[in-house]
């Protein structure tokens, strides 16, 4: 099954609220918390600054932005109607922070409108990234900053030993919930090939050991994808699930993945 976010305006809503509160749960937690962090640092905001987040899903990052002294306006635009009303419900109160319900190939946004633009875990996602960062060259302006951060998903492990039967369940979720596992390798060619020059590149290990959070919910998930593909029964999933629970329980959980943050700028 492809990537649930190519036809997220057709899943199921129990799957919807689920991924709300996933991206909220996961936007929360230090260690990510200090990634975004990290390479917001990295980028040169001008006083005033018009920020695009770009898959904003339920405005994390734009919250994040619209608290920064800097920035005068945050835009959020994501595809995804049910994120994006939740990301209002969650934006209430904040001035200069909109969204918008826009694909991330078609903005509809003038040429050059901002100085800033941020994509934070979505090109791994966009079924054409190319056509996606062509778009977001049009609409940054020149001298401005694209800044991608994105899951290297061919990472991911939840093997903690060979064999490890809970390692299915992290290739099935990588299965149904990305589009590209290997995106972040290719990236550098990418945007360079978009027009943008690169600047400070860094990488981050999000490990999870003690009370998992997102990456036992991404493996309960997997485990559920392999029953949907009808690869194991039901009965198999649950005691997979078992077993993460185990695992978190006795001390020995392991998940995590390795995530990349790239700086590009558009020529001034
Ligand atoms: C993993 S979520 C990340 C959301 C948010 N940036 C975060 O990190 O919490 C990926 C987001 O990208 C959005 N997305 C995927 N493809 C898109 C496209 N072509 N245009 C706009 N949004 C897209 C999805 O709807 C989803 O909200």
């Amino acid at each position: 099954m492809p990537d649930v976010y190519l036809t997220i305006n057709e899943a199921d809503p129990a799957l919807l609220a689920e991924i709300a509160q996933g991206l909220e749960a996961r936007a929360a937690l230090p260690q990510q918390i200090e990634i975004l962090e990290t390479y917001l640092g990295d980028i040169e905001f001008p006083d005033g600054a018009r920020v695009l987040d770009v898959g904003c899903g339920t405005g994390a990052q734009s919250r994040t932005l619209i608290n920064r002294p800097d920035v005068a306006e945050v835009v959020g635009a994501d595809q995804a109607r049910f994120l994006l009303e939740r990301a209002r419900e969650l934006a209430v109160g904040l001035t200069g922070l909109t969204f918008e319900e826009a694909s991330g190939d078609d903005l509809p946004f003038e040429t050059a409108a901002f100085d800033v633009i941020v994509a934070h875990t979505v090109l791994t996602h966009v079924a054409d990234p190319e056509a996606v960062l062509a778009e977001l060259a049009r609409v940054v302006r020149p001298g401005g900053t694209l800044a991608i951060c994105d899951g290297d998903f061919s990472t991911m492990s939840a093997a903690i030993g060979d064999r490890d039967p809970l390692q299915a369940c992290a290739e099935s979720f990588i299965e149904h919930s990305v589009n590209d596992a290997w995106l972040m390798r290719r990236l550098p060619r990418l945007v360079r090939a978009a027009g943008f020059t690169l600047g400070r590149a860094r990488s981050y290990n999000f490990i999870e050991t003690e009370d998992p959070v997102t990456t036992a919910n991404w493996f309960r998930r997997g485990a559920d994808g392999l029953v949907k593909e009808g690869r194991i029964g039901s009965d198999l999933a649950e005691a997979l699930k078992a077993e993460i629970t185990r695992r978190a329980a006795a001390g020995i959980y392991f998940g995590g993945m390795k995530y990349d943050s790239l700086i590009c700028r558009k020529p001034g």
